[in-house]
């Protein structure tokens, strides 16, 4: 290849930063790591509609939704989504990364101002990043958004519902008062956060908060997502999202699979997995704190244990790793420099005896790697 000395330094870079990253498949026994937070995945009821689906639907859409690949079920999940979060109007994408890209490349040009927290996605990130109208705010700093807006012009806000590298939770309301539309990405809350799973769409009305990104591979197991608005924002995304014009629709068999997943989602089953999510969340941190890991402020399903250094958190993952237990290792760029942090996930089909044996080796883990160097 004609770039390779180009490629060979970039990688060389990587390594020598210590953050050459690479594919493993996972061989830990207990996974803390993933984003699964029902456990809807492995449900019999998500499992067979997805095979009920290929049986009907075959496994491949076969073209873009505006040629022929907008079948049945797509329609049926459209309309079952937009009755769930109360909001007129729905559009699908084969996944959050590109609902969130097309949407912002489409909207962010017809906005005076747009302005993100500094800690959003890097989805939401490649979207804007083409715009010269473009600011951060602090960090789930509501007072510094009302300070950035423009007051001349027509300001969009964009934030995480639930933060997928903190889980912490956005200040909604304060964020909706401001004047200026909000777009809040859900990645992290649909499904899990509320008595009702139904996230930030509970939390605002459609007014407060026009735009939710829905995904379907965290919390609804399966995959794909959805841009959830305004019927005059999903017609003007049908026409101008390149993402979604030119890409091959989702199979209908992931639309029947995710349906089946938003149904156990709404249901008394539903209710119970938030609520067991939640009892594992809670031992998590009792029996963190009692052994003296500085936790971060989340009191949900993510969980952050910032170790700083990046060799730090690589020799703890594989440490951990060693003793079967799976977390994610995050370093920069994903996360600011010198946060390199354990991403810990809780799910609902944790087991106690799972959690209690998690922390006792991750308090041995955290404490012998960590002594060398103050944090
Ligand atoms: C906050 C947030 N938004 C969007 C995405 C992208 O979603 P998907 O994995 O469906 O592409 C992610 C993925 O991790 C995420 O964490």
């Amino acid at each position: 290849m004609q770039i390779q000395g180009v490629l060979q330094r970039q990688l060389e870079l990587r390594h020598q930063q210590r953050r050459h990253r690479s594919l493993s498949v996972p061989t830990a026994v207990h996974d803390f790591s993933g984003n699964d937070y029902l456990g809807l995945s492995q449900h019999p009821q998500v499992r067979d509609a997805f095979q009920q689906g290929v049986q009907q639907w075959g496994t491949g859409s076969g073209s873009s939704p505006l040629v022929a690949g907008y079948q049945t079920p797509h329609a049926y999940l459209r309309r079952q989504l937009s009755e769930w979060l109360e909001r007129d109007n729905v559009l699908l994408f084969s996944s959050g990364f590109g609902a969130n890209q097309c949407t912002m490349r489409a909207l962010a040009p017809l906005y005076g101002r747009v302005l993100l927290d500094r800690l959003s996605h890097a989805s939401l990130l490649d979207g804007v990043r083409e715009q010269r109208h473009w600011k951060r705010f602090a960090h789930n700093d509501a007072v510094h958004a009302k300070k950035l807006l423009n007051p001349d012009a027509t300001n969009l806000i964009v934030t995480e519902s639930l933060f997928s590298m903190d889980g912490d939770s956005a200040p909604l309301h304060e964020l909706a008062a401001l004047d200026a539309d909000l777009w809040v990405d859900d990645a992290h809350g649909l499904g899990i956060v509320g008595v009702d799973g139904r996230s930030a769409a509970s939390q605002l009305s459609q007014t407060q908060g026009p735009l939710i990104t829905a995904t379907f591979g965290k919390a609804l197991g399966v995959m794909g997502a959805a841009l959830v608005g305004t019927d005059s924002v999903i017609d003007y995304l049908v026409n101008y999202g390149r993402e979604f014009i030119y890409s091959t629709a989702f199979p209908a068999a992931q639309a029947v699979a995710v349906s089946a997943a938003i149904k156990i989602v709404q249901s008394a089953e539903g209710a119970r997995l938030r609520q067991q999510l939640d009892t594992n969340v809670a031992l998590f941190s009792e029996l963190t704190e009692r052994v003296n890991i500085p936790l971060g402020t989340s009191q949900h399903a993510i969980q952050t244990l910032v170790v700083g250094s990046d060799a730090n958190v690589m020799n703890i993952g594989v440490a951990l790793n060693s003793q079967g237990f799976k977390c994610g290792t995050i370093r920069p760029p994903t996360v600011p420099e010198g946060t390199a942090r354990l991403r810990i996930t809780l799910t609902a089909q944790h087991k106690e005896a799972d959690i209690r044996a998690f922390v006792a080796a991750l308090a041995d883990c955290y404490q012998r790697l960590t002594e060398t160097e103050v944090v």
